[in-house]
Parts: C-alpha cells; structure tokens; sequence
C-alpha cells in the first residue's frame, strides 16, 4: 500500500515536471511559429517595407491586443492582401481571417513579442511645405492623444511619425466612411478636416526618418 502511494506521487511528480519542461520549450516554438506567419507580410520586426503594409514592431501591447481583437472580431475593417512573402500558394487572405485563427493567449504573445521590438520609420518622400502645414493642425488637433508627432507607442493611438503614408491614407479613408471605428473624442476633429489638410498632416508624418 505505501510503496504504492509512494510510486504513484513519484509518477505524478515525475510527470509534473516533464510537462513543466515541454511547456517552456513549446513556448518558444509556438511563438515562433506564431511570428512566421506575420513575417510573410509585416517582415522581420514588424519592420515592413511595402507601403500598404503597417510597421508594427514597436507598438504598444495594448494597442496590438486592441487591434487583434478589433480584427477578430470584425469591428474593424480588413481589406483582402496577397501574402507579400513566403508561402504563395494561398493567394488572397485579410487581418480578420488571421486574426480569427488566433486565441486570446496567441494575440497577447504576439503582442508583448511586437512591442518589444523597436519601430523602424520607414524612408519616405515629404513636401516641406505641406509637412509644415500638417505640423501645424497636427499640434492644433491631434497631439493631444498622439504625442510628440504621434511617436510615442503608450499613447496606445497607433504610431504615426514615419508610418507609411499609403497605409495611413487608407485609414484616414476607413475613419472617413466609418469603415473603422473613430475615438469618439477623435471624430469631431477628424470630420471637419478636407483633403488638403488631411495631404498635409500625412505629408508631417512621412518627414519623419
Ligand atoms: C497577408 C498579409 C498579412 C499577414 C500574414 C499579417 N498581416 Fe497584419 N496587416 C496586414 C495589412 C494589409 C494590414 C492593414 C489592414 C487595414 O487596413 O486595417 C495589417 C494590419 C495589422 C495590424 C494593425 C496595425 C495598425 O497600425 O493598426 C496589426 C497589429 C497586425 N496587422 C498584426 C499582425 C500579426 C500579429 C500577424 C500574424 C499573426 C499579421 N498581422 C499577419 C497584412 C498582413
Ligand atoms: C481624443 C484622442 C484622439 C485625438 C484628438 C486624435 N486621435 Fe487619432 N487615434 C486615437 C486613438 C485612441 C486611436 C486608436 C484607435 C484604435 O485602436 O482603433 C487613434 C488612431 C489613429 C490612427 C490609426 C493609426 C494606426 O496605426 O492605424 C490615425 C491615422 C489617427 N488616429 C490619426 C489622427 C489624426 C490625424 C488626428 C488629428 C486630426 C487624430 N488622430 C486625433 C485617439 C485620438
């Protein structure tokens, strides 16, 4: 009866720590894993050089986890996009799509994997003119939520120095038509804005290196 009671902690024990081991090594290989399916498009870091594609290395935790979710959960917009690299046998995929294969334990991975890396402004042709006019309605409008030029990522707003203009132009449109939601303190400043302003502020961001 002891030695059995004996025998069976031992198992237990035993058992215990085997998993205990698997568990740290398959944590590494599933973050891994987990990163190589958004190198094919956002590249190493989050360091993208495709100016449709956002850089995302360098953002805050929440605000990964917030836009995940958001994508999961289809309250944000995802247009279709062609894997940039790797894989191309799957042609046509969107962030929701990606997203919706992720668990809540995936998406705060990725998360603390993203806002550990630094953000890497991507090199980008600016009018120094317009640069000058965004600065001025950035400062009047924006600087408030997204600091210093929109560069500071615990701001939880998204980095906006040196992201690419292609893709913040597409999310000034997706605000625009209300395909992605606004912060409700963001929308009166954001709708009386025209075109040539909205040129200006993204021409502000882009001087940004
Ligand atoms: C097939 C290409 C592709 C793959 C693979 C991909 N993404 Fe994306 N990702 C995009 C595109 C395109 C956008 C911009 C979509 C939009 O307009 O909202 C985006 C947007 C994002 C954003 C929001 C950026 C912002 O500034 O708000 C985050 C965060 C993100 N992706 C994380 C990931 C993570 C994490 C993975 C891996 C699990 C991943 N992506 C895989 C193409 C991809
Ligand atoms: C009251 C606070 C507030 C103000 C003012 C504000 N924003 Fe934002 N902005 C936010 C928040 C919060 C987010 C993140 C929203 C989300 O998670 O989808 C954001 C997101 C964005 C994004 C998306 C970033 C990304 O990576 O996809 C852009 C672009 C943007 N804001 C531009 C502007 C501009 C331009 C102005 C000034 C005209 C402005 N915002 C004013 C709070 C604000």
């Amino acid at each position: 009866m002891k030695t059995q009671k004996v025998t069976g902690f031992a198992l237990l024990a035993g058992a215990g720590l085997f998993s205990l081991s698997l568990a740290t090594g398959a944590w590494a290989a599933d973050i891994n894993k987990l990163v190589d399916a958004c190198t094919q498009c956002h590249e190493r870091d989050g360091a993208s050089h495709d100016p449709n594609m956002p850089i995302i290395g360098g953002y805050s935790e929440p605000y990964v986890i917030s836009s995940l979710t958001a994508y999961k959960k289809k309250s944000r917009t995802c247009p279709e996009i062609e894997y940039l690299h790797g894989d191309k046998k799957v042609k046509l995929t969107d962030m929701c799509r990606i997203a919706k294969t992720l668990s809540e334990a995936d998406i705060k991975k990725l998360a603390q994997y993203y806002a550990s890396k630094k953000f890497r402004r991507a090199n980008q042709d600016f009018d120094p003119e317009l640069a000058k006019k965004g600065q001025q309605i950035h400062e009047r409008d924006c600087e408030k939520c997204h600091s210093q030029a929109g560069s500071v990522a615990s701001d939880d707003s998204g980095i906006l120095a040196g992201q690419w203009t292609p893709y913040l132009k597409q999310q000034f449109m997706a605000f625009y038509t209300e395909k992605r939601m606004l912060a409700s303190k963001m929308k009166p400043k954001f709708y009386k804005l025209d075109k040539t302003e909205m040129d200006a502020l993204l021409n502000y961001y882009a001087s940004f290196k």
